[in-house]
């Protein structure tokens, strides 16, 4: 009996000094609450936080381009992040085969594709290859921008 009671009390002890040490820093940055007006929901990517975005781009359009590029065609050639593969060139430089890396450019080439690559054997077709409203374009236009400088 006496074992027994030594060590519920060990346990105690184990479990109070976890709870203690993850309390420790739990309130010190937790949100506001009940304030009426939600945070906004933080983009699933982090892509684009340090860059400095061309004008009227947002971190909202980085991480909605981020899903596009990803999730969809892009990434089937670029690799995944625009790391690039033997299909297509990476885009996390600043190395530019069919544009001058300019936000404008970038959605240019992503509207039209690349018919005569310049180092690659075979094309890209316009959008990838799927369809993408002209939003879509400028959001996958901005995880691009945002990738190849520096996000
Ligand atoms: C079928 C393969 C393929 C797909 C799919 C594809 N690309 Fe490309 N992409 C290429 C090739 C090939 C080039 C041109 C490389 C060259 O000039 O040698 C290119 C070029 C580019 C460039 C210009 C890079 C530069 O250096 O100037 C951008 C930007 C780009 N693609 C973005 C995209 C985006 C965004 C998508 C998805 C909507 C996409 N690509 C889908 C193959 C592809």
């Amino acid at each position: 009996m006496s074992g027994y009671s030594g060590r519920s009390t060990l346990l105690a002890v184990a479990a109070a000094v976890v709870l203690s040490a993850c309390g420790g820093d739990a309130g010190d940055d937790a949100p506001a609450v009940d304030t009426g007006t939600p945070a906004p929901a933080q983009p699933a990517s982090t892509v684009g936080a340090n860059v400095v975005l061309p004008e009227g781009v947002t971190p909202e359009m980085v991480a909605q381009g981020a899903q596009i590029f990803n999730r969809q065609i892009c990434m089937s050639c670029h690799g995944m992040n625009g790391v690039g593969s033997v299909l297509g060139p990476a885009l996390t430089d600043q190395e530019w085969l069919n544009s001058d890396g300019s936000y404008e450019s970038i959605i240019n080439v992503v509207r039209t594709g690349v018919p005569q690559p310049v180092q690659f054997a075979a094309a890209m077709p316009p959008m990838g290859g799927i369809q993408l409203s002209d939003e879509q374009i400028r959001q996958v236009a901005a995880y691009v921008y945002a990738l190849s400088h520096g996000g």
